[in-house]
């Protein structure tokens, strides 16, 4: 604010010194004065539509609207004369003539901003004789969204959010004068990553959420500030609870640092498992190969004395995965633990992610926006870290930065956000704007060798980088130790195993106790109840995931708003992870932290107090060395997730695609939200497409040749171990009914699976395989009627 200049404006006899420029509607803020809007939002500007902010200014005849008047030097302004109220009366007269008297059946009632103003500006009673136009009342806009025509005011705010924010240009206003509605512009569903914003954006109950109609009344509800741990950008959100079940989140709108004040759908929407009758209430042991419910008690006794037995032994027989889905202060205790025992084997890495601590460059979320240019390496944040993708579409879209994909398999951008596909750093580097001078680099924390290539290759800019994660506090891990060759605050230790060498230990036996905190690495690998040795395995998740179903012993986990610590996003932020209030969890479910409290009594490990761990995980979070690198040679795994050598003739190499409703964990827990899940899909570029002769909505199955399995967890698969000669088609490692879409944009020779989508036929693969088309079903040929001439 030091250069900008200042001036003076009166509001209601108060002055305000603000930035020249100012609206006066945001100048009024600063006084704790608010003037009505319908149309204007802070994050998208003046509309100038609705004119309920009517306001008096002095020596300016006709009232004004606050929300597209700059302030000037010396201005005086009443927000609350009898003339702006008469004005902001008219108005609000005018929006009641056809609106319906819905207030006892909306779900926006008690917070809508109709309901309100006319409360505080309307004259009780409307002169209008003439019947209301009556509209249609529930209008499915798409898989999240009901629209009221009735109850749309055509502020518009929705349709700007989906053309200024996501880009998207979904939402169109149709039709004139009264009939003036909303609409999909195709009249197809509405459906980004980001719908459930207008919701919010809504003034009244015109669009609300599938999950939330008629489920309560505001003040039914109890509220807790949280921070969404579903990825890891670590949004802050309002956790909202009736009857002990979250009813449904809200965004935090002053959370400029990180969400911007928006959420994405999966942080929306992606919260109805918590109440799910699946979830594992009890802990549960597989005995003679028959599961049986066991109390706390002795499923501490059984995994002390195994972990015990096995450190006796050998500490190198005993491994732990887990960390990325948990508080920073859950993973500093439990490396705390297992360490004191003895424990070298430690990784919080279940995926295809090898690193999360950008360290040099590392930048903060908000300085994304002030980049003139932005790579993305590897997948996107789209997916993996949305909210973080509308500032990577803000960056493009509304501040110009250039956009560059390497390589990318994923849908192109909508086409107002200018963005770039290449094929190559070289190419990468080519497409660099000439005076570009600040460079952001997204990578998604896989392709080493790609990143650091860049890295070398950029000019003499400044860097600011990303590390787009699969889990949400995979940095806070890293920080807390969870790394086999890293303890706490990046200490060097002298190493063990990592994730991928602990799930090969496992599979040949060289492991006796392996314990997993919220990770599903068997995923990837249907058949792994083949694990041979029958070692001890631990798993603390809220389902009977695939690994959990491998386990011996499984604990019942509590969920992100059912615990309290705190967590580390993408850019290092330290964010609070706060219970919900009046949630009720499964009565014997427990956090990962009181679990690993009661391990410790079991083995007699010492704990640091709670407040020295508080301090500890500060301390240790504010130790992020600066010399990393994206990249890094010291985040090394073993064995490298690697590429098979050749793709054949005829044959696609396999990439992996985060979607955010494909996880397995959670959103499979909730009926309401199945529309969103993604089918098992296998994507191909046009010219791919065009060879084999297939298009969007055929099915195809798919072969691989020789072997399929990542190599990082390739112990647990039996499908995954045939070493058959390369044109030979593995018997079992066929993958049916794949449904096809053509993909703009991707890169010829790649087809594009979904990651961790649980039943997805293509689990059995692994990224980088190589794999052929064996069969098309086409999708006229689905949709023939039956007994129709062949
Ligand atoms: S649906 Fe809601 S946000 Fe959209 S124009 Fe109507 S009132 Fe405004
Ligand atoms: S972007 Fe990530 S943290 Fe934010 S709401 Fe979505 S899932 Fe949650
Ligand atoms: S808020 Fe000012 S015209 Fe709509």
């Amino acid at each position: 604010m030091a250069d900008q200049q200042l001036v003076t404006v009166t509001i209601d006899g108060t002055p305000v010194q603000v930035p020249k420029g100012t609206w006066l509607v945001e100048a009024a803020k600063q006084i704790k004065r608010e003037i009505p809007v319908y149309c204007y939002h802070r994050k998208m500007g003046p509309a100038g539509l609705c004119r309920i902010c009517l306001v008096e200014i002095e020596g300016v005849p006709k009232l004004q609207i606050a929300c597209n008047t700059a302030v000037t030097d010396g201005m005086v302004v009443h927000t609350q004369s009898d003339k702006a109220a008469d004005g902001r009366r008219a108005v609000l007269e005018l929006y009641l003539v056809n609106h319906p008297l819905d207030c006892p059946i909306c779900d926006k009632g008690g917070e809508c901003d109709l309901q309100d103003y006319a409360m505080a500006y309307g004259q009780g009673y409307s002169r209008s004789i003439d019947p209301k136009v009556s509209k249609p009342k529930a209008i499915d806009l798409g898989p999240t969204i009901v629209l009221d025509e009735e109850r749309c005011v055509v502020c518009q705010r929705c349709v700007r959010f989906d053309d200024m924010i996501v880009g998207e240009r979904e939402l169109v206003l149709k039709d004139r004068g009264v009939r003036n509605i909303i609409a999909t512009a195709n009249g197809e569903p509405y459906r980004h990553n980001f719908t459930g914003n207008v919701t919010e954006l809504c003034p009244v109950g015109a669009l609300t959420s599938k999950t939330y109609r008629f489920k309560s009344r505001p003040w039914d509800l109890r509220r807790t500030g949280t921070t969404c741990t579903q990825c890891p950008v670590g949004c802050q959100m309002h956790v909202d609870v009736r009857v002990g079940v979250v009813q449904r989140t809200m965004s935090v709108e002053d959370d400029d640092a990180i969400s911007d004040g928006w959420l994405c759908d999966r942080g929306r929407y992606n919260v109805g498992f918590y109440d799910d009758p699946a979830r594992v209430t009890q802990p549960m042991y597989k005995q003679d190969g028959r599961w049986i419910q066991i109390s706390w008690d002795d499923a501490l006794d059984l995994w002390a004395t195994a972990l015990r037995q096995a450190c006796k032994a050998d500490p190198k027989s005993v491994g732990v995965i887990g960390g990325g889905r948990l508080t920073n202060e859950e993973a500093f205790l439990l490396q705390h633990v297992f360490r004191a025992t003895g424990v070298k084997n430690l990784d919080w890495r279940a995926g295809r992610q090898r690193q999360a601590s950008p360290g040099r460059n590392g930048a903060k979320l908000e300085d994304l926006e002030t980049a003139n240019a932005i790579v993305l390496v590897g997948e996107s944040p789209s997916e993996r870290a949305p909210i973080m993708d509308l500032r990577v579409r803000k960056a493009a879209f509304q501040k110009g930065a250039k956009l560059i994909r390497i390589a990318s398999a994923e849908r192109a951008y909508p086409s107002p956000i200018p963005s770039q596909d290449v094929s190559s750093v070289a190419e990468a580097i080519k497409a660099l704007p000439k005076d570009a001078n600040r460079i952001a680099v997204v990578w998604d924390g896989c392709d080493a060798a790609l990143v650091s290539t860049l890295l070398e290759k950029l000019p003499g800019a400044e860097i600011l980088t990303y590390i787009t994660g699969e889990q949400a506090n995979a940095r806070g891990a890293e920080a807390m130790g969870m790394l086999p060759f890293f303890g706490p605050g990046y200490s060097k230790v002298d190493g063990g195993l990592d994730g991928a060498g602990m799930l090969d230990a496992l599979g040949d036996g060289r492991l006796a106790v392996l314990s997993i905190f919220g990770a599903n690495p068997a995923l990837h690998y249907p058949d792994a109840a083949a694990v041979k040795g029958a070692p001890f395995v631990v798993v603390s998740d809220l389902f009977m995931t695939e690994t959990a179903k491998a386990a011996t012993l499984v604990l019942p986990a509590k969920g992100g708003f059912e615990k309290t610590g705190t967590t580390t996003n993408l850019a290092g932020d330290v964010l609070p992870v706060n219970a919900a209030q009046s949630l009720e969890s499964p009565p014997d479910a427990l956090s990962d932290l009181e679990m690993i409290v009661a391990l410790a009594e079991k083995l007699g490990v010492d704990l640091p107090v709670a407040e020295e761990v508080d301090a500890t995980v500060l301390r240790h979070l504010a130790n992020s060395p600066e010399d990393f690198t994206l990249g890094d040679e010291r985040f090394a795994r073993h064995p490298e997730v690697s590429k098979d050598p050749e793709v054949s003739k005829g044959s696609f190499r396999v990439v992996f695609q985060t979607r955010i409703f494909a996880g397995g964990g959670t959103s499979a827990h909730d009926a309401r939200i199945a529309e969103l899940r993604p089918l098992p899909e296998a994507a191909f570029s046009p010219e791919d497409a065009a060879k084999l002769g297939v298009s969007t909505g055929d099915y195809v199955d798919l072969a691989g040749l020789g072997k399929l399995g990542r190599p990082s967890t390739g112990a647990l698969s039996r499908a995954a171990q045939d070493d058959t000669a390369d044109d030979a088609v593995a018997r079992d490692t066929v993958m049916h009914d794949l449904l096809v879409e053509v993909r703009p944009g991707m890169p010829n020779g790649t087809i594009a699976l979904i990651d961790g989508l649980p039943d997805d036929p293509a689990n059995v693969c692994g990224a980088g395989a190589s794999v052929k088309v064996t069969n098309i079903r086409r999708a006229s040929e689905l949709l023939e009627p039956a007994g129709a001439p062949a």
